[in-house]
């Protein structure tokens, strides 16, 4: 090995649906600088070792989005990950596809289900029609009307917040990070004439799915922060409309049985969830939760501190203007 040589050892995912029966993983060793990115290695295995190797990129600059990918299980992008910290901490470097879309060859997927949920929200400004955008002249916004929604422009859309969203991975249907940091976009640009519509659509249609993992957010190589892009469509929709279905009212049943005791009455939360009709329809669940933690039925005591709890609620709605 070379001084400034790193000896990198590469697990990359292999398939080929037309002609395997199942997925493999082939181990390429090649001599490399730290800082080489992953991006420049897989091209130099497909160069110099294995030609039939697949792969999307296109910029190598971390501008185009192409080159996503799971690299030792994290969605990043390739040419941005350098091969010596990953060696450091994990010894090798595992190659595979991006999650949550079919694979097309190695480590090409199909994205048609990511761009698919991007269509859905309609990613476009709708113009009150009786106030249609002056031909030919600039339509101002405020600073502080632009600084609402700064970050979502980053977005390159390259699914790696996608990639790593559990939320898409057991609902497809779920819209993912990307389409609802892009859906918070329209929400709050004053030009839109839609807004109380797509939030309308947006509730039953997944948002409330988000499992708040913040995966999204670890993930972008752009700082688009999805998860707090849907934590404030969260927000604005309960204000626009209330808390209309099971979501939004498990949210602000939450908030508002937590100061109680200081913990969670379960018991109650289910009943501001679904109602009293609702709850009889999650009777089977409960009772199976009943024989494990039968404690469940009790009001829970106020705990040592519920005063603490209280004072962070009542500081939090000075904050917000509530009190
Ligand atoms: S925070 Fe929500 S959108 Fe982001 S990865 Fe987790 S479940 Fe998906
Ligand atoms: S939000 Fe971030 S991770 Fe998701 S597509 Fe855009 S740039 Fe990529
Ligand atoms: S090749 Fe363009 S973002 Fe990596």
């Amino acid at each position: 090995m070379t001084a400034n040589l790193t000896k990198a050892e590469f697990d990359v995912y292999r398939y080929d649906p037309t002609k395997d029966a199942k997925p493999r993983y082939q181990r390429y060793t090649l001599e490399l600088a730290p800082h080489t990115p992953v991006l420049s290695a897989l091209l130099q295995i497909r160069a110099e070792v294995d030609p039939s190797l697949s792969l999307r990129y296109s910029c190598r600059h971390a501008i185009c989005g192409s080159c996503a990918m799971q690299i030792n299980s994290k969605s990043r992008l390739a040419c941005q990950t350098q091969i010596g910290p990953e060696m450091a901490k994990h010894g090798r470097i595992v190659i595979e596809p991006m999650r949550n879309q079919p694979v097309i060859r190695d480590l090409v997927v199909d994205q048609s289900p990511f761009w698919r949920q991007y269509d859905r929200i309609e990613p476009h400004l709708k113009l009150d029609p009786a106030h249609p955008m002056p031909v030919g002249q600039p339509t101002s916004m405020s600073p502080e009307e632009v600084e609402r929604f700064k970050e979502t422009p980053r977005c390159i859309a390259c699914g790696a917040c996608y990639s790593a969203c559990p939320a898409v991975e057991s609902d497809p249907e779920f819209p993912g990070p990307m389409a609802l940091a892009k859906l918070y976009r329209f929400v709050v640009d004053p030009r839109d004439h839609a807004h109380q519509d797509r939030l309308l659509r947006i509730q039953p249609g997944g948002l409330w799915l988000c499992l708040r993992c913040h995966l999204c957010t670890e993930s972008c190589p752009k700082d688009v922060r999805p998860s707090e892009r849907i934590r404030d469509l969260k927000e604005l929709a309960i204000t626009a409309q209330g808390a209309t279905e099971h979501g939004s009212r498990h949210a602000v049943g939450f908030k508002d049985n937590l100061p109680d005791a200081g913990v969670l009455n379960e018991m109650k939360l289910v009943r501001q969830t679904y109602g009293l009709v609702g709850t009889l329809g999650q009777l089977g669940q409960g009772i199976r939760i009943y024989r494990k933690k039968p404690e469940i039925l009790r009001k829970p005591h106020p705990i040592q501190g519920v005063e603490e709890v209280r004072k962070i609620y009542r500081a939090l709605d000075r904050e917000e203007g509530k009190e």
